[in-house]
């Protein structure tokens, strides 16, 4: 298990406890990739080495060996040589050449796992979890050094790579393309599926068979985006959710990304990814250095399901950090669908009110409480409370809250100004744009320039101030805009292209302080919904407000495409009011319940106006999820009907312990005269008894999974869902 190195045949293992990834030098110097799939205990080096000349292709002699790296399959392809693919790194030398070449210098392998510097990583507890290799490259010509790290860790089938370019000459080099991973696949026999989206529909999931050439999807937005999810995986053909090889590549990171896939002319596939290079160049000085953020490389030879599933554990247990890691959410009540900026402190309380008799925990206060805020077009940056709306301040909100019974949040936009602010007044020059350019607007704002140390200071500082000044259990983070005019003043000319990236290094700087010296609040990120719903934000904030669009048949594809790489414990689902404020739609209650109560559950609509039905109903459902939540974010995930096929949905959580077993189906348009329909369990035992907990009847978990459920709804927008415990002491009688 873990790292091995053959030094005699020149071969290195990175073992996970199902699969193996192999890596050869070729020619004595260069790193080429050899193997990633199911486990193997030994390769043959002959095996590991095919060569092919090609025409057109140059070839190349070392160490005995004749090839063309143009056929061979490279590990981090530089832009230079002998390959004309897809490059990895992209650099230009103090004379303006650009051709590099990266040769093998030498490797080490440390126990456990370090962390990057300035980004989030994925993290071990004990040294023991975890194996990393470093693999030295070299430039010899320009002194340029390059560091592959992979990290296996023991009980995942996941390979964590990343890199670290040094210069080591004497003069400045400039970096335009620094991708965290790259490797090639000896052919093309796959599905690319993609998460691309827009606000309000984040993460659709989209398969497409692989063309030749290259296929890029990223973000170029200065945010990893709505538009385009930092996840790609590739789905062997004929592959499904339980079945077939599927390799993933999801990028810890926020902000540009750049991910893709070149078919070359002998139809192998590259696969890579890292942060985006069009806004992108880097000035790496003498003795400078510079990290990649890290990708997770998951394998799983059994389908979509188990890749998902690894990719949730990794994910819950070794990049989610603090108190709410493995503890409960409280379920809560937001009032931004219920009175958007129209509120003052009568109407909130009266919304807290309803709130804890329903048995909700947690009130978050939304946009709006803060400078001169009716609207917005005003007052981000002023982080002041507006004492029309709220006369006894935070402070005296909180409190009243907190005497209610229920814990108390509150939103904030720390990353923003408005040009109509306090502080735009003060600081013009703080926020990106462009010198004698036009600043625009979007949504009335501007983003501060995080590159700067004193406005990362200045938000830090502000933000604590507040959290300090009152009885703050939870932080809703949010981010409106995308960045246009990229420029800041704080940088030399030089530099400007490093502006995203430098940005990126401020948040998780003020995102690290902010959130480890308040280790008992519970963060949730957002980004007009689900537009920065990436890992590289979970590792400060364990939960992310999954869309704007609260839609219930909107959010099955929503949630349903979240799932391929993240954990329900990160989806923050919420019941609005009908008709729905996104899509017009009006769905049951029950319908817009079952849908939330899968994610970190809450409520976005004006409790005190409910009918006494509905709220019976929501207590019943509130009473649910709190039985349903010690299992439910942490367990593990089936897809079992998909959105994208037809309409209906279908999933399923499995407790870690087998014990207990939710499912959850979901029908969009009702037929008339349907033939039988039956929802096919999954992960079960099958020589286990399960019991159906809404009416006592016991099904054996065989046929639970073979024959299923008979699922019979009457009407458009319905729902059904199932509790299920494993009774082992049942005993079928004579
Ligand atoms: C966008 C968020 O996604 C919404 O939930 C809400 O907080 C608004 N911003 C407030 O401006």
């Amino acid at each position: 298990m873990g790292v091995f190195v053959d030094h005699k045949e020149q071969l290195f293992y990175l073992q996970t406890p199902t699969t193996t990834y192999v890596m050869k030098l070729t020619g004595g110097r260069y790193l080429t990739h050899v193997y990633w799939g199911k486990k193997l205990f030994h390769l043959n080096k002959k095996n590991a080495f095919l060569n092919r000349m090609l025409a057109f292709s140059a070839v190349e002699e070392g160490d005995g060996e004749t090839y063309t790296r143009d056929f061979i399959r490279g590990e981090y392809p530089t832009g230079g040589g002998t390959d004309h693919r897809f490059s990895a790194l992209g650099v230009t030398f103090p004379d303006g050449s650009w051709d590099c070449q990266l040769e093998y210098v030498g490797f080490e392998a440390i126990a456990g796992k370090e962390k990057v510097p300035g980004l989030p990583s994925l993290y071990v507890e004990e040294e023991a979890e975890a194996e990393t290799l470093k693999i030295f490259l070299k430039d010899p010509l320009w002194n340029l050094q390059v560091t592959l790290y992979y990290t296996v860790f023991k009980e995942y089938d996941v390979i964590v790579r990343r890199a670290r370019v040094s210069n080591g000459g004497d003069q400045p080099v400039f970096l335009n393309r620094f991708l965290s991973a790259s490797l090639d696949f000896e052919q093309d026999h796959f599905d690319l599926l993609s998460f691309p989206g827009a606000w309000g529909r984040e993460r659709h999931m989209e398969k497409a068979g692989l063309r030749s050439g290259i296929t890029c999807f990223g973000s170029n937005r200065g945010a990893s985006s709505h538009q385009m999810n930092p996840l790609l995986i590739l789905e062997e053909k004929g592959g499904d959710e339980d079945h077939g090889a599927a390799y993933a590549m999801n990028l810890i990171y926020s902000g540009n990304f750049l991910a893709g896939t070149e078919v070359d002319q002998l139809h192998q596939t590259r696969f890579f990814m890292g942060m985006g290079d069009d806004n992108f160049s880097w000035k790496l000085a003498a003795g400078e250095e510079l990290d990649s953020p890290e990708v997770v490389l998951a394998f799983s030879s059994e389908g979509l399901g188990s890749l998902s599933r690894t990719f949730h554990d990794l994910y819950r247990n070794h990049l989610v950090r603090g108190k709410y890691k493995k503890e409960a959410r409280p379920i809560l009540v937001n009032n931004w669908e219920a009175t958007y900026f129209d509120f003052n402190e009568e109407k909130i309380l009266a919304i807290a009110d309803a709130a804890r008799d329903l048995g909700i925990e947690l009130f978050v206060l939304d946009d709006g409480w803060f400078g001169e805020r009716e609207d917005d077009s005003t007052s981000l940056g002023d982080w002041f409370v507006n004492t029309k709306k709220l006369p006894s301040g935070i402070q005296g909100l909180a409190e009243k809250i907190h005497q209610r019974g229920l814990k108390f949040g509150l939103w904030f936009e720390p990353e923003m100004v408005s040009k109509v602010s306090k502080l735009y007044e003060i600081h013009p020059d703080w926020c990106i744009h462009v010198k004698n350019r036009k600043r625009t607007e979007c949504r009335n704002q501007l983003i501060l320039d995080l590159s700067r140390e004193e406005v990362c200071d200045y938000i830090t500082n502000k933000i604590s101030g507040i959290l300090d000044s009152a009885e703050i259990d939870y932080v809703k983070w949010d981010m409106n805009r995308h960045m246009t005019e990229i420029g800041s003043c704080g940088l030399s000319s030089d530099r400007q292209k490093e502006l995203p990236h430098r940005y990126m290094l401020g948040l998780y700087k003020i995102m690290e302080a902010i959130t480890q010296s308040h280790p008992d609040i519970l963060f949730e990120s957002c980004s007009g919904g689900g537009g920065r719903f990436d890992p590289g934000l979970l590792y400060y904030m364990p939960q992310a407000w999954t869309s704007d669009d609260t839609d219930g048949i909107e959010r099955l594809k929503i949630q349903y495409g979240s799932s391929f790489a993240y954990p329900l414990s990160a989806m923050g689902s919420h019941v609005s009011a009908v008709p729905n404020h996104q899509t017009g739609r009006v769905t049951p209650l029950k319908l817009r319940m079952d849908v939330a109560m899968s994610g970190n559950y809450g409520f976005e609509l004006d409790l005190s106006k409910q009918s006494e039905e509905d709220l019976a109903a929501m207590k019943e459902s509130i009473a649910l999820a709190k039985d349903l939540r010690s299992f439910l974010p942490f367990g593990d995930f089936y897809r079992l009907l998909s959105p994208y096929q037809g309409g209906d949905t279908a999933w399923q959580v499995v407790s870690k312990d087998g014990q207990r077993i939710f499912a959850a189906y979901f029908q969009v348009l009702s037929k008339p005269n349907p033939g039988i329909c039956r929802l096919k369990l999954k992960g079960l035992d099958a020589s286990a008894f399960y019991l159906d907990e809404e009416n006592g009847e016991i099904y054996s978990g065989g046929e639970l999974m073979e024959l299923g459920l008979v699922v019979s709804l009457y009407g458009d927008y319905q729902s059904k869902t199932w509790l299920f415990r494993r009774k082992d002491d049942y005993e079928v009688s004579d």
